[in-house]
């Protein structure tokens, strides 16, 4: 597509204008689509004078930050590092049920690790200071950030960067600033970003904490986790993952009754969601076939120890919302 090439060019050239010959260029990536893309453009314009982070909060997915390691280091050649900070987010967020309290440690602990993460990258350069923080906004953060003003105002806590760019004293980039989710989506494909990690679904900053209704703990995070691998495994066998926009399972805090083999289990609820939606303000719920819900609720219910039954959440957005918390 020509016009998408022109825009890698054009912005390629716009970030070595800006940046000039030797400033450090730093931004964190999530595995996402927009970050990805974001983290790409910034290594074919500048190299490895961009330095790219991903912080491992403790609740992502299984095995995402070991994947998003090998897909952009191996992969596309960025130079990332990755943080393992998981016991800082979750011993933060130890005896905490509030979603938005939740939202804020988790954005707040974010920070701490990212400026944290950042000094010590500096003096690997000798004597040159970070001076840019690359951000993967696109058009809808832009207009979402200056217009919505409901009581979720905290969605998206992670691209709360004002504290980076204070403290650290950074400047913003902002390459996707003007572009749509499809638009980046070609992009991403034009520079070579693996198709899967091109369609991915959307994934909350806030992660699995989200999910994991309730207090968040190591082994409450390691059910829900296990229980949405399989779920997610089971959409991509099924050839429906592309056809639904988002999907996920969450770990309801009450405990049922339920019978394996000849023994009598009370154990804790997967509450499974599907959404079809083109702009996540609203969605309907995905009409999966009876027989896909059943293996997927007979395979968790199995397979991840602490987990006594299955449901299947019908609500469509509104007057639910997509995430649970
Ligand atoms: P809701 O639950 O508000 O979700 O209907 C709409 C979309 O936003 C995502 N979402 C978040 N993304 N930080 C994020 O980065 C958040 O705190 C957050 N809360 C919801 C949700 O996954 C869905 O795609």
């Amino acid at each position: 597509n020509w016009s998408m090439k022109n825009f890698i060019d054009t912005e390629i050239q716009r970030i070595r204008t800006l940046v000039g010959p030797d400033a450090e260029v730093i931004g964190a990536v999530s595995g996402g689509v927009d970050s990805t893309v974001a983290a790409k453009l910034m290594t074919e314009a500048i190299g490895d004078r961009f330095h790219a982070i991903l912080v491992d909060n403790g609740v992502l997915r299984k095995d995402e930050a070991k994947i998003v390691k090998e897909t952009l280091t191996e992969g596309l050649g960025i130079q990332l590092t990755v943080i393992d900070a998981a016991d800082e987010f979750l011993d933060k967020l130890a005896g905490v049920t509030d979603p938005e309290k939740k939202r804020k440690i988790i954005g707040n602990t974010f920070i701490h690790v990212f400026e944290r993460c950042a000094a010590q990258i500096k003096p690997k350069n000798s004597d040159k200071e970070i001076e840019f923080l690359l951000q993967g906004t696109l058009y809808p953060d832009v207009i979402e950030s200056i217009s919505f003003k409901g009581p979720s105002q905290t969605i998206k806590t992670h691209h709360n960067v004002g504290g980076l760019l204070d403290n650290m004293k950074l400047k913003l980039i902002e390459p996707l600033r003007e572009l749509f989710k499809d638009e980046v989506r070609e992009l991403g494909e034009i520079m070579g970003i693996p198709h899967d990690l091109v369609w991915r679904h959307p994934f909350p900053g806030p992660g699995i904490a989200i999910r994991v209704l309730g207090e968040v703990t190591r082994s409450q995070v390691a059910i829900a986790r296990a229980a949405d691998h399989i779920y997610i495994e089971e959409i991509r066998k099924a050839g429906l993952y592309n056809q639904i926009s988002q999907a996920f399972a969450c770990l309801l805090p009450v405990k049922s009754v339920g019978v394996m083999g000849d023994q009598r289990t009370y154990e804790q609820v997967i509450a499974l969601r599907a959404i079809e939606t083109t702009d996540f303000m609203t969605a309907d719920w995905f009409p999966f076939p009876h027989e896909f819900l059943k293996k997927v609720a007979s395979r968790i219910v199995n397979e991840v120890e602490g987990v006594a039954r299955v449901t299947y959440d019908i609500t469509s957005k509104p007057p639910a919302t997509v995430e649970w918390e």
